[in-house]
């Protein structure tokens, strides 16, 4: 169940570059989220802009700690970086449906790109099964939370479009040789990411026989499924052959193989 709440910033620090990680107390969210979830943020303020922002939920702790990381990329970013601990936003959450965890048997694979990798820590961090993270990014700046998905036991494997760290080209690139080193166990696939990257792996991996649960973390709006800023388009049994798909309400996580490629 979701819950609106005002959270007071226990910390906000500059992590590396443009990525900033804000922890707030707020233990009615923190008790009912799950990861893939996430919250809509009234940046402290902010007057001059209304409107909520979106953010994953990175992780949360027993004593009510919710961590959020971000990238400043516009004027509600840079001004939430510039809050100190003490300050206090509205935050509703936890929203959206959360990854579905792997089952026993399952190795979980994680493929992430940029902020899209907080989105998919909790899922590693709590998973019984050690996995793999494969991480893509512009360049080395972009690669987001190593060390911390290294301490869950998964196996990182890297690479940037500009070569500044591991494989050089995209992330998507990574995935043969997990499924070769894997072959006859049973993988589960996740993705989060920018949008051009999930349809990529959506339709590779669909190519080779398996389903993922993808991340589409569209632009929102109101964030509860009233207003229709954020639909994605979806299989559907009509004329079309598909439909819109609020990503806030009916997502964000979705399956590679509901989503409409066309
Ligand atoms: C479900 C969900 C989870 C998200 N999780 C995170 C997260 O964990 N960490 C994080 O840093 N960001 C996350 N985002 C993106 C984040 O919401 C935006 O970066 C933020 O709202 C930008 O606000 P702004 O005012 O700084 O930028 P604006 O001034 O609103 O926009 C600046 C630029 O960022 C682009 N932008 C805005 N929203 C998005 C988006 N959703 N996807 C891609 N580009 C966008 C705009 O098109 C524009 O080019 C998430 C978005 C969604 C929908
Ligand atoms: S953001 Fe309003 S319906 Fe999804």
């Amino acid at each position: 169940m979701s819950v609106r709440q005002n959270g007071e910033i226990i910390n906000n620090n500059l992590l590396y570059n443009d990525y900033y990680k804000v922890d707030f107390y707020a233990p009615e969210i923190t008790k009912n989220a799950k990861a893939g979830q996430f919250i809509h943020l009234k940046i402290a303020k902010l007057e001059d802009r209304i409107l909520r922002r979106p953010f994953s939920i990175c992780n949360v702790s027993n004593d009510g700690t919710l961590t959020i990381l971000y990238k400043v990329v516009g004027k509600g970013t840079e001004h939430l970086s510039k809050l100190k601990k003490c300050d206090v936003c509205d935050i509703m959450g936890p929203l959206g449906n959360p990854y579905s965890p792997p089952l026993d048997d399952e190795i979980p694979v994680v493929i992430a790109g940029g902020y899209g990798a907080a989105s998919t820590y909790l899922l590693l961090h709590n998973s019984q099964q050690k996995g793999y993270l494969l991480l893509g990014g512009r360049s080395k700046d972009d690669l987001i939370l190593v060390d911390e998905y290294k301490k869950t036991g998964s196996t990182v494997l890297t690479s940037t479009n500009d070569g500044s760290y591991g494989h050089k080209g995209l992330v998507t690139e990574l995935i043969p040789d997990v499924l070769a080193k894997n072959k006859g166990k049973k993988l589960r696939f996740y993705a989060c990411g920018p949008m051009g990257m999930l349809m990529a792996v959506g339709q590779q991996l669909l190519k080779e026989g398996f389903d993922a649960e993808l991340s589409l973390d569209h632009l929102m709006c109101c964030g509860v499924g009233a207003c229709f800023a954020c639909v994605i388009k979806v299989k559907a049994n009509n004329e079309d052959g598909w439909r819109y798909a609020r990503t806030c309400s009916e997502g964000p996580i979705f399956k590679a193989s509901e989503v409409y490629y066309g």
